[in-house]
């Protein structure tokens, strides 16, 4: 359990055990994930929704991921540390990519970048493998698309299936050493696995994928509004919080706190 977790470490795991996976920002939540003994954290762009405020992950910035990417890195002694390339910062050109996932990986103290796109950015993960940067795959729903895509809605049913198997196919092919496949027919998903050589990476893709991911704030039910499906609270946080803050707030004014337990004399 106290073996550090590299990526050739992740993508050898395929086919013996499962693989786990959870976001976290910050140098706690980091810490308290590592500890509790989990494969991978990944530094997800849903930072811009769930920590920034954002209304999407799209102005999400390099800077952003690199500043949260650090405090997380400081927070970790084993897990495998993944960074995502935010919208816009590798789409412009081979040598946009380059230059933003090698800064990610300098600075953030990340091993491995993650990046969306299948067929479409063949190259790109190509051209990072090659400068000897990890990188994993994140096809089917692909959260920076939502302006095309109008809705977070399920990809790959029906004639959309032999897409998304090109796009596995096409990021197995330029080097990725894992897939996440988000939002994907759990028969599909079960076909891509048992299809590629690398470990696929599940979020609302059922069970048969290699592993699943999913966001912290929702594991840990912190979040206000609208659930997927796919997404299962472990606890009710906000619910905990909201309580222990109007405890507080209550005592405070009552005068119950602090009392002489709690004072200096
Ligand atoms: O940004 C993110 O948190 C993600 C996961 C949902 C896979 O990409």
């Amino acid at each position: 359990m106290n073996d550090k977790i590299t990526a050739p470490v992740f993508k050898d795991r395929k086919g013996k055990e499962k693989l786990t996976m959870l976001t976290a920002y910050d140098y706690v939540c980091a810490g308290i994930v590592d500890d509790a003994g989990i494969d991978s954290i990944l530094v997800g762009d849903s930072l811009g929704q769930v920590v920034l405020g954002y209304p999407s992950t799209i102005p999400v910035t390099v800077d952003e991921m690199i500043h949260h990417t650090k405090a997380v890195s400081r927070g970790v002694k084993r897990a495998l540390v993944v960074i995502d390339m935010p919208f816009m910062s590798y789409h412009e050109s081979i040598e946009q990519a380059r230059r933003n996932a090698g800064r990610m990986i300098k600075e953030s103290g990340a091993s491995a970048v993650k990046l969306e796109g299948g067929v479409i950015m063949k190259e790109v993960i190509k051209a990072l493998v090659d400068i000897e940067i990890p990188v994993m795959g994140h096809i089917g729903l692909t959260p920076q698309s939502i302006n095309r895509m109008g809705g977070y809605k399920v990809q790959g049913k029906g004639e959309e299936a032999k897409r998304l198997i090109d796009d596995a196919k096409a990021v197995e092919e330029a080097g990725a050493f894992a897939v996440v496949l988000e939002c994907v027919p759990r028969e599909l998903a079960k076909e891509i696995t048992g299809m590629i050589s690398i470990p696929t990476i599940g979020i609302g893709a059922g069970p048969d994928c290699d592993g699943q991911v999913l966001v912290i704030h929702d594991l840990l039910g912190i979040l206000e509004g609208f659930r997927p499906k796919f997404v299962k609270t472990y606890m009710n946080l906000r619910q905990e919080m909201d309580s222990a803050v109007k405890s507080y707030i209550k005592e405070v004014q009552e005068g119950a706190f602090p009392d002489d337990s709690r004072s200096f004399h």
